[in-house]
């Protein structure tokens, strides 16, 4: 069997476990993207992938927060911006969006087209250093907590939030990461931002389905001591 189809079969077995542990979204992704070749999507981030949003849970620090915090997300259909915004309504923090020079259309978001943008992008590593309009944020300086949000890509963070994280020095600032999927965990993607970064003091992230409401994510704010 070609291990693209074998790949395609594993991917269908992760989103059927999903949604039977109560993982999957019922959003309106059709499936999971699933691309074989991948360096940083391996089989063993595949599988970490699984269900692992269980697994944040159960080894996330509580933190607790002081000070101001800023909520950096990158959202290309709208899923993990409404995410941030609850974000920053239960900790009255500001927003920070993360956006691409040539936003992402639908076509380019494709991920079933192996010549669309994003597939291009996966397939290639060094077609991932996306420009974005700016990575500057005001008063970076005076914020304590930033919050990390993003869609999973792949088992990984959507690359265009990489620009940011490799742009920015976040020495002093605890960093919490959170990200939106139809299916998979949050796994590494965090790890792999931190080191990214090289900077700041990255906590255990949090994965929340395509469709989160707003209640589940002010609790996990309120878990975390940071709601205001
Ligand atoms: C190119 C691409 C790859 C994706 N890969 C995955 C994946 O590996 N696992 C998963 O559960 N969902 C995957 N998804 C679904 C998104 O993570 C999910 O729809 C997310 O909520 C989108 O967030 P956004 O609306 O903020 O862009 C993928 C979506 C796209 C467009």
């Amino acid at each position: 069997m070609k291990r693209r189809k074998m790949a395609a079969l594993l991917m269908a077995a992760i989103m059927t476990m999903g949604l039977v542990t109560g993982c999957g979204t019922g959003s309106t992704e059709s499936g999971t993207a699933n691309k074989e070749n991948s360096s940083s999507a391996n089989i063993s981030s595949e599988s970490k992938g699984t269900g692992s949003s269980t697994t944040a849970n159960e080894s996330k620090k509580t933190t607790g927060g002081s000070g101001k915090v800023l909520v950096v997300y990158y959202s290309a259909t709208g899923n993990t911006k409404a995410v941030a915004e609850s974000i920053a309504d239960a900790t009255g923090g500001d927003t920070f969006e993360i956006e691409p020079k040539e936003p992402y259309t639908n076509d380019d978001l494709n991920w079933t087209d192996d010549n669309s943008r994003v597939s291009k992008e996966h397939d290639d590593e060094s077609l991932r250093d996306v420009e974005l309009k700016t990575t500057t944020v005001k008063n970076w300086e005076s914020y304590d907590t930033v919050f990390i949000g993003y869609p999973i890509w792949w088992y990984v963070a959507a690359w265009p939030v990489n620009t940011f994280v490799k742009n920015n020095d976040f020495s002093g600032k605890t960093v919490i990461p959170f990200c939106t999927s139809a299916s998979s965990g949050i796994a590494d993607s965090g790890q792999l931002l931190a080191d990214m970064a090289g900077t700041g003091d990255w906590q255990d992230g949090e994965r929340f389905s395509s469709g989160a409401s707003e209640s589940e994510v002010a609790d996990w704010v309120k878990e975390l001591g940071y709601a205001k």
